[in-house]
């Protein structure tokens, strides 16, 4: 087989907060290929590392009172330690904010200068009076322009998932003192984004990995491209070449982070980095996810392009994650968190690798509870897998001590090498679950196959019949040891212990689970795992409860709100004189509402869940003094109030007069 070198990374992990589950949504799988890939004889590089620039490292730092530096320096290690417990092995973690990235930035940015791909540009930036500062992402926070969402400086992460440039963001407020922002000049360099439309259509149609990632990225270059601002008003960055009042934006140098960090470990391996990036395409898979798909597939390969490096041949988006069927979330404490929550109280990294790689398909939404987690791994991991395992092994030294010195079966040997094909098309095809599921049908070929030949009544009449029922049980747990490596590889060491080898199960090639192994003793064995216990998992729950609770008393706290603060707010019942679609939205109907001997404009994003008859002559309940915004181009002024996720529209019991106040 020829070996093409390859080169895996996964989304570089901000130095401001602990690893949870919504990082191992992607490191795990990942990591699952990568070993996989090298299992099937693939050279592959696997390269991740920490970002450590951008304000939400900054204005974390603030808060704690130490220097982005430090912070950094501490997520770093938190990182670094936390993925090596769950045996997602990097053969190299860099960070960011370090010599190497800063020169490779610098010298990608400058070759943009250089090739006429950026400009200077006055634009108008929201600064702080107060704080007496520019404010750039994440210091400012206000509503979406494009779906009228509340949204942070450079992203619209609740609403439409837009990217947004500085000065974009509307109601802009600081996010420290949170006095309204005003807009002032400043310049900025910008890169010619939009000169990369037909390069993006060329390349986007023939981008490996998932489906979505290549969908939404068409769908964005056919929507149209704006030029990009990538540079800000902090200290804390790469600086940019030629002008040391501004750094570059950390969407620049995060993901040159991964070409970075592939030369820093080529350095140490004796490898030449520029395999990996300098080709027309790059050999180069990125694991990330859903969230900064926009990064990946637009700014990234088109800066690359710009620059001349390889374009990534490959993007693999993983699904959203949820906690208990809720939307993952830190604030409202729908949240697992690696160490505290899972490594440190003992449990099993691959009960947790298990459960992220089989639950759904990799871009699915992927459900985390402690129920299910449990069912999983007393059903699966322990009920199957490790049954048929332990089942072999006590059978075999009961009966045999060494291995039986008879052949197998080859309609055994059929059925593992179908299980291999099977996983390895799946994994190719990133539809790990599948991989995953074909592993545990062979386990459940196993189980059926010792149960139904049951070599403990058989030995008593057929020592000869036994013993080729054992022998090919035990080709089947060989083959299991091998194939479930990539997913559980701390048990398939101990597995391939069992079997009475001493050397490392991660060395052999997949095919190896065909060959014969050689006879043996092997040593006594003990059940590979343990179930989960009932009184275990209650206290898993219930502290995932409590912290939810918490989590709402606090935003309870926060959000009370005094009588007099109720009264400042102004909302009345509205009577909608006329509704219209907005151009270029699905989401956006523009109404005009009379107030009460006023008629107001206000944008609402209801449009798919009425049409405009439904709405001309209803009265609805609308707040009146909301500061203005202007969405999709247009002034909004004022908001209707409506309940649930398809925006029941509050509407008063019996007929009230336009303009009536609510009390
Ligand atoms: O979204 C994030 O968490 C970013 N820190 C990911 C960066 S990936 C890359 F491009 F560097
Ligand atoms: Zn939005």
């Amino acid at each position: 087989m020829t070996r093409h070198p390859m080169l895996v990374t996964c989304g570089l992990p901000y130095t401001n907060g602990r690893c949870h589950l919504g990082h191992l949504r992607t490191y795990v799988p990942a990591d699952f290929y990568v070993r996989f890939l090298r299992r099937l004889g693939e050279e592959v590089v696997f390269i991740c590392g920490s970002d450590n620039h951008g304000t939400p490292i900054v204005v974390s730092a603030e808060e704690e009172g130490i220097s982005p530096r430090d912070l950094s320096l501490r997520y770093h290690q938190h990182f670094a330690d936390s993925f090596s417990r769950l045996s997602v092995n990097f053969d190299h973690f860099g960070m960011t904010d370090g010599e190497t990235n800063t020169r490779r930035t610098q010298a990608i940015v400058q070759r943009l200068i250089d090739r006429g791909y950026v400009y200077r540009k006055v634009i108008q930036q929201s600064y702080c009076p107060k704080c007496e500062r520019f404010l750039p992402d994440r210091y400012v926070e206000g509503i979406c322009p494009y779906c009228g969402v509340p949204a942070r400086g450079d992203e619209c992460d609740q609403g439409c998932g837009r990217h947004l440039e500085p000065g974009e963001i509307k109601s802009a407020c600081c996010k420290v003192c949170r006095s309204p922002a005003e807009l002032r000049e400043q310049e900025h360099y910008f890169f010619r984004l939009s000169e990369f439309k037909d390069f993006l259509l060329s390349y986007l149609p023939d981008l490996g990995g998932t489906q979505i990632a290549r969908n939404y990225a068409l769908g964005w270059v056919k929507e149209g491209l704006h030029d990009w601002c990538i540079t800000r008003t902090l200290d804390w960055g790469v600086k940019f070449p030629g002008n040391d009042n501004l750094v570059v934006y950390v969407w620049v140098d995060a993901p040159i982070g991964y070409i970075s960090f592939t030369e820093e470990w080529a350095e140490n391996h004796g490898k030449d980095w520029k395999t990996y990036w300098c080709g027309d395409t790059a050999p180069v898979t990125h694991f990330i996810g859903s969230d900064i798909i926009y990064h990946h597939t637009i700014f990234w390969p088109s800066m690359l392009r710009g620059a001349g490096y390889g374009v990534p041949q490959a993007i693999v988006a993983s699904g959203m994650l949820k906690v208990n069927d809720q939307k993952f979330s830190k604030s409202r404490g729908y949240v697992v968190w690696t160490n505290e929550d899972y490594l440190d109280k003992g449990l099993p990294a691959d009960y947790l690798r298990y459960y992220l790689l089989s639950y759904t398909s990799h871009t699915r939404e992927l459900n985390f509870s402690w129920k299910i987690f449990q069912e999983r791994v007393n059903n699966e991991v322990v009920g199957t897998l490790g049954n048929f395992i332990y089942r072999t092994l006590y059978f075999t030294r009961k009966f045999f001590v060494t291995f039986p010195d008879v052949p197998v079966d080859g309609i055994i040997l059929a059925q593992i090498r179908h299980s291999t094909d099977v996983m390895e098309e799946a994994v190719r095809g990133y539809e790990f679950k599948s991989a995953v599921d074909a592993l545990m049908g062979l386990a459940a070929y196993g189980n059926t196959y010792i149960q139904n030949q049951a070599p403990w009544q058989l030995v008593k009449t057929d020592q000869d019949a036994a013993a080729r029922v054992i022998r090919n049980c035990l080709q089947l747990v060989h083959a299991l040891a091998l194939l479930m490596e990539p997913v559980m590889p701390e048990s398939a060491q101990r597995i391939w212990e069992m079997m009475g080898n001493s050397d490392r199960v991660d060395t052999y090639p997949l095919r190896e689970a065909l060959e014969y192994p050689s006879s043996r003793e092997l040593p006594a064995p003990t059940p590979p795992f343990v179930k989960m216990e009932d009184d275990r998992i209650r206290d898993l729950e219930k502290l995932l409860k409590k912290r939810v609770e918490e989590a709402m008393n606090k935003a309870k706290k926060t959000e009370e709100i005094s009588i007099d603060e109720f009264g400042r707010m102004d909302i009345r019942i509205g009577k909608i004189l006329s509704a219209n679609r907005v151009k270029g939205s699905k989401k956006l109907l523009v109404l005009s509402i009379d107030i009460g001997g006023e008629e107001r404009q206000v944008v609402s994003g209801i449009a798919e869940f009425y049409t405009v008859e439904d709405l001309i002559g209803k009265e609805v309940a609308i707040l009146v003094n909301l500061a203005p915004a202007r969405i999709f181009g247009l002034e909004s002024r004022g908001m209707i109030l409506a309940a649930g996720d398809k925006a029941s529209l509050l509407i008063p019991l019996h007929p009230v007069e336009a303009g009536t106040k609510i009390r």
